[in-house]
């Protein structure tokens, strides 16, 4: 049998496997809501407009109310014959009210459809993950407050550099989610414009009143283009590239997280709620939620990668490789949002073991550039001249195997003259992190200012919702 949608000029129903290619309600049924609510706007402007009758807007309205139950309830039954999510809601529409369901596609296509049931998908779960980000945010925030003294060594190549404290490690993560927070936002204004009424590709001889749907679904305006609205899927791919980008952030803190929690390093402790044992090895206690944070970010570069790569070549208009685009969708954004509630969790659960990170911080010589500072600002010495006075000392330190602040007074002034007990005084890491005041830096005074900066920001942003 021909498909009763669009069946007119087919003789025959589709080969099984084309019905297997063709189908997409097996994801596309996410739209329902979606669907629902467009199509619900839509009728009520064409009444508006006096394209269909109020009655039968009415009637249609009310169907749709009734499948959008039906579906809720899990009594819907979806059919793979009828493609999609838009024909088997129209579909289903008709066997409820009889012919008027057939007035709903006036003045429509699929096309305009899928691309403004899609667009709100992505709108409202870029809103999720705007307060997602908030939360992760608000979460590293407090945590850095508390640990605003807190030293650690700071890396570069993963070797000992210089201390800095937990807190500054922790707002540094903040500066980059709050810049994917403010990258997913402005997806979201661009990509905030309807392209219902675009009709098939060329727009629609109906009076129809765009502004009116527009308004309707939360639109800020129609889309000015109608083969650009049914055409086009950067609003998704702009998304998942800020989600991508998103995801590298987290997955480099999940790896700190991983690194930190190993025995060798011993930084922290995440929660038994955030960690998993080892069927074998009894002694195990495993970071996999970090590790799950880490993993997500492949999954989210690849739902980015397939729609660049599928879209890259189709001629305007619509084509359908476009369908290909949902099931990414469906999978690259609900990653990210499970990969920040895992990692906004870790951070509010992890115990930082501020004695191991501290010890680690005084240890390859870190306040090396703290020694070399005090002979520039104390003996007036050159820099260059002062990292290779201080680079002898450190060897001298290496040669006896003591950290730098044991090394004699009598050793240091045997490669410079001119040092004095007060050098002591520079080279504890914590001294190091306080005297770090210039804006930016590691000073707790500086962290504990710029947490609370973020703090009452997003204070101030909860009580304007
Ligand atoms: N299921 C289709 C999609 O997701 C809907 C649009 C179909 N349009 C068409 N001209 N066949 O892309």
């Amino acid at each position: 049998m021909s498909n009763r949608m669009w069946g007119g000029r087919f003789a025959e129903g589709p080969d099984a496997i084309m019905e297997e290619i063709n189908a997409s309600i097996d994801y596309d049924r996410k739209l329902y809501r979606q669907d629902i609510e467009g199509s619900k706007a839509h009728v009520r402007m064409l009444a508006a407009r006096e394209i269909v009758a109020v009655e039968d807007a009415e009637k249609i309205a009310h169907g749709l109310d009734t499948i959008r139950s039906e579906i809720e309830a899990g009594e819907f039954t979806f059919s793979r014959a009828l493609e999609d999510i838009h024909m088997n809601v129209e579909s289903r529409l008709a066997e409820l009210i009889g012919p008027a369901a057939g007035r709903l596609h006036t003045a429509r296509s699929r096309n305009d459809q899928v691309a403004t049931d899609f667009r709100i998908w992505v709108r409202d779960t870029l809103d999720t993950l705007d307060a997602q980000f908030a939360d992760l945010i608000g979460a590293l925030a407090e945590r850095a407050e508390q640990h605003a003294g807190d030293v650690m060594p700071g890396f570069t190549h993963l070797q000992s550099a210089q201390p800095v404290t937990f807190g500054h490690h922790l707002m540094a993560y903040v500066e980059m989610f709050a810049r994917d927070r403010s990258r997913m936002r402005d997806a979201r204004k661009r990509m905030n414009e309807c392209p219902l009424g675009s009709a098939a590709l060329a727009g629609t001889s109906f009076p129809i009143d765009r502004e009116m749907t527009a308004a309707a679904l939360g639109f800020d305006r129609p889309t000015a283009n109608s083969l650009d609205a049914v055409s086009d899927r950067d609003f998704i791919i702009e998304a998942l590239g800020a989600a991508s980008i998103a995801s590298m952030h987290l997955s480099r803190m999940a790896e700190e997280i991983v690194i930190w929690c190993s025995a060798q390093f011993g930084f922290v402790t995440l929660s038994d709620k955030f960690s998993t044992g080892s069927s074998i090895m009894p002694q195990k206690k495993n970071p996999d939620a970090a590790e799950l944070v880490r993993a997500k970010t492949g999954r989210i570069y690849g739902s980015l990668t397939a729609l660049l790569v599928m879209m890259k070549g189709l001629p305007l208009a619509y084509s359908k490789d476009m369908q290909e685009d949902k099931e990414q969708a469906f999978d690259g954004l609900p990653s990210l949002s499970l990969a920040l509630a895992a990692m906004t969790g870790m951070v509010r659960d992890l115990t930082p073991n501020t004695k191991a990170m501290k010890a680690a911080a005084g240890s390859g010589y870190s306040t090396a550039t703290d020694l070399a500072d005090w002979l520039v600002r104390v003996l007036g010495m050159p820099f260059r001249e002062a990292h290779h006075v201080t680079g002898r000392a450190v060897a001298v330190a290496v040669e006896r195997g003591v950290v730098l602040h044991k090394l004699p007074l009598a050793e240091l002034q045997a490669i410079e003259p001119r040092i004095t007990q007060d050098i002591y005084t520079v080279l504890s890491v914590d001294k190091s992190v306080r005297s770090r005041t210039s804006y930016g830096g590691t000073s707790p005074v500086n962290v504990r200012k710029q947490a609370r900066r973020w703090l009452k920001a997003l204070e101030r942003e909860a009580a304007r919702d």
